[in-house]
């Protein structure tokens, strides 16, 4: 592969505090996560910050700590990663998919208060590649019918919602996964604003344990720890933290890049008729992800699948964010959800694409995609027969 679909840019800093965590004997949950988690506290201006060895760990605790009974519903998006639906039925719960907006691909917030009926609990809306979804449309539906609501913001770091950054209201899932904006290599970080709320979910990272290892073993008497609840193994290791310290710090250089290499894409194909780029509502400030690209089929003598084959055969990387959940073996058997309940999803994941964005890329890089992109248009568009 001559251009790849990512890769992760860490200089010496983060080197050197790997190393430095490795020299210390201390390795898992310690003093580098807890720095990382002030840190992000900071950037972010939230009340608490949890680290955990994942974002799908963030969305999982978030749920089973408000301790819904079996057999609620929970409102998502069908275009997500498995994580954030499965995490509903880990806690025998029903996901309940709700179509998405043509132009933003954002769960669709006109389309939510039909589908809430009596046994609804909670709306978890996912900032699909760093877009915010309608905050207002979905707090004000959750405020009327008491519902909570759970961020996945694994692309939106560095997203606002109007003036307020993704992350300070509401109990919100970052991802650290080695192609996020910043990367521990797997990582997440739940920031919740509820006090009861962030002891628990703290308690529940590590088994239930009332102390962590950290604590346990610091100055002072011996401590037993005691257990609380039957919690789960998630908590965010020191040698993870040690990259992320240094990553958060470049977070904005990182977003300088993806902002210009965004802008040549956007000016690139905006008057290629073939294709459709995604739009940008003025209440977001976007953290530009990934970059997504849907391909009008109508004039195109190829499926999204033979244009992935192409560009990957001319040494370019690409992806598919995402194949909609509604259509998956599992959905489909599990809660008999059909394509055309979601006719919106359906089409776009169909003719949608990621071509690569990430801020070791250069931009000779970024033309040489845009390159690629526009020779096969040319071969496949229908105009061109
Ligand atoms: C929208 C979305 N939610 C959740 C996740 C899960 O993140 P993690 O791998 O950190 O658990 C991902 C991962 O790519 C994602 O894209």
């Amino acid at each position: 592969m001559d251009i790849h679909f990512h890769r992760a840019w860490l200089d010496d800093d983060e080197i050197g505090e790997v190393v430095d965590t490795l020299k210390s004997g201390w390795l898992t949950t310690g003093p580098k996560t807890h720095r990382f988690e002030e840190d992000f506290k900071a950037y972010i201006g939230c009340k608490h910050a949890i680290a955990l060895n994942s974002c799908t760990a963030g969305l999982h605790l978030a749920l089973a700590a408000m301790d819904f009974q079996p057999g609620c519903e929970v409102i998502t998006t069908p275009l997500t990663f498995p994580a954030t639906a499965n995490v509903i039925v880990h806690q025998n719960l029903k996901p309940v998919f709700v179509d998405i907006e043509e132009g933003t691909l954002n769960l669709d917030a006109r389309k939510i208060e039909e589908k809430i009926g009596p046994k609804t609990r909670a709306i978890i809306p996912v900032h699909y590649a760093g877009h915010a979804c309608d905050m207002d449309a979905i707090e004000s539906l959750a405020a009327k019918y008491k519902l909570a609501v759970i961020e996945d913001a694994a692309h939106a770091l560095e997203t606002f919602y109007k003036d307020r950054k993704i992350g300070a209201r509401n109990p919100v899932a970052f991802s650290f996964y080695a192609t996020k904006n910043i990367t521990t290599g797997e990582g997440g970080m739940l920031t919740v604003d509820d006090d009861a709320l962030a002891d628990k979910i703290r308690m529940m990272r590590l088994h239930g344990l009332s102390k962590d290892a950290w604590k346990r073993y610091g100055k002072g008497g011996f401590s037993h720890w005691e257990l609380h609840l039957p919690g789960y193994k998630y908590n965010m290791a020191d040698i993870n933290a040690a990259l992320g310290i240094h990553q958060l710090k470049k977070v904005g250089r990182f977003m300088e890049i993806r902002k210009r290499h965004v802008a040549r894409y956007d000016e690139a194909f905006r008057d290629v008729e073939e294709l459709e780029i995604l739009q940008t509502r003025d209440y977001t400030r976007h953290a530009h992800h990934i970059y997504v690209v849907a391909l009008r089929l109508d004039r195109l003598n190829a499926t999204r699948d033979q244009f992935l084959d192409a560009m990957q055969a001319m040494g370019i990387g690409v992806a598919v964010h995402f194949s909609a959940l509604h259509l998956q073996p599992y959905y489909r058997k599990t809660f008999h959800t059909q394509p055309e309940d979601l006719p919106v999803a359906t089409q776009y994941c169909e003719r949608i694409l990621s071509l690569p964005l990430y801020p070791k890329m250069s931009g000779e890089d970024v033309e040489r995609v845009i390159d690629s992109v526009k020779s096969l248009i040319a071969k496949f568009g229908k105009k061109a027969a």
